[in-house]
């Protein structure tokens, strides 16, 4: 979907409009335009959610919080989503749900690759660490546990499976993007993130969650992942309150409002080579200090669980890397061609090869 909109900014510019049947569509695509809607006065205007029918039959009649309408009830639910579940006493609180199950996550691999390499296809790990985490912090229960009375879990878990797929492959382990991060095919990147955390963490202990402000390589290359990769290329729609106006042009209320986030990361005015994987230019910037990057949205309605997302992104990734050997799969390049989604699934499923490092004999001894 979003290679299509990327055509039509090339052919229109950075902000044009769609008419989808009887609704309007404003694309913006540039700083500018984006930085128009999401922090002058058109932010309240426009941090209503759009009204798709996806919002009333999926996300409880608009009453979801990233389906409600800007108002009293959307503030209410993000109140309690702050301090019920991303509040940073809370997140403290489950860590250890965390780091058991990327340790889990770790020890399942490694049972198929103690002696050679191993093949996997890394949508379903991370789509089911996803799934747990999201269960134990919020049920005390995993998703993905065959011999234990869920208690209805598993009728969750096939229900957002099915909510996937109707919602165009929105699924949990693409959304966290994880994928992206094997761009790291950049053999100096991989090296440099190994070596970071051989120096901090070693070989003796598995990485936990607490470790991560002392590996600064780990979070820029997260950053530079979601920058090329955004999970929400496009971000969710949002819908003019009022009417409004922006870079001059008239926008009448009731308006759908896509931000371009893939066009303004791979802005060449913005960003030197943007089509490289260059971690290095985070370096020094603290995360409230980046520009021209919205992988976490803009505004009132940005994403709540930021620090959240850091914070299991950082985990996984640099358990991944200190815990296994990795290596593409030889003649067999990346394919990183997107297919629909409201996330950015891949066409071709992401295979690569795994050994198990000499630290996870420790680990499971
Ligand atoms: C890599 C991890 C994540 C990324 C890249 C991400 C990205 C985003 C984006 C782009 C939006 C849309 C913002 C907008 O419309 O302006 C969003 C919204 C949201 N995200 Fe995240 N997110 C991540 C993880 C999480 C987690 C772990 C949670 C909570 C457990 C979460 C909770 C939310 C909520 C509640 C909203 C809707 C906010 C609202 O409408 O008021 N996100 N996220």
């Amino acid at each position: 979907m979003y290679v299509t909109y990327n055509k039509l900014v090339e052919k229109y510019g950075p902000i044009y409009t769609l008419e989808y049947g009887s609704r309007r569509v404003v694309v913006v695509s540039s700083a500018s335009t984006i930085e128009e809607c999401f922090t002058t006065k058109n932010d309240p205007i426009l941090t209503n959610r759009s009204f798709l029918l996806v919002g009333k039959y999926l996300g409880y009649n608009y009453t979801a919080i990233d389906h409600a309408p800007y108002g009293d009830h959307w503030r209410n639910m993000r109140r309690l989503a702050a301090s019920e579940m991303l509040s940073i006493s809370r997140m403290n609180s489950l860590v250890s749900i965390r780091n058991d199950e990327v340790k889990q996550m770790i020890t399942k691999l490694s049972h198929e690759s103690m002696q050679n390499f191993a093949k996997v296809e890394l949508k379903t790990p991370f789509r089911d660490l996803a799934f747990n985490i999201m269960t134990r912090m919020t049920t005390g229960k995993r998703a993905f546990d065959d011999d234990v009375d869920d208690g209805g879990i598993k009728e969750f878990v096939n229900g957002m499976m099915e909510l996937t797929t109707y919602y165009d492959s929105a699924n949990p382990g693409d959304f966290i993007s994880f994928w992206g991060w094997f761009d790291v095919q950049d053999p100096r990147i991989l090296k440099k993130l190994k070596d970071e955390m051989d120096n901090v963490i070693g070989q003796d202990r598995i990485l936990e969650e607490g470790d991560l402000p002392k590996l600064p390589y780990l979070r820029m290359v997260i950053l530079e992942a979601l920058r090329m990769f955004p999970a929400t290329p496009m971000i969710d729609p949002h819908i003019a309150s009022e009417d409004c106006s922006i870079a001059g042009y008239h926008i009448p209320r009731g308006s759908i409002i896509l931000a371009n986030a893939w066009a303004l990361h791979r802005d060449p005015t913005l960003w030197k080579d943007p089509d490289t994987f260059v971690p290095e230019r985070f370096e020094g910037i603290s995360d409230g200090a980046i520009k021209n990057f919205i992988g976490f949205g803009m505004g009132r309605s940005s994403c709540r669980g930021m620090h959240l997302g850091h914070r299991i992104m950082g985990l996984t990734l640099g358990s991944i890397v200190q815990c296994l050997d990795w290596q593409m799969i030889s003649g067999k390049d990346i394919d990183m061609t997107g297919a629909n989604g409201v996330t950015m699934p891949i066409v071709v499923p992401l295979e690569v090869m795994y050994k198990a490092r000499p630290i996870v004999k420790k680990i499971l001894s």
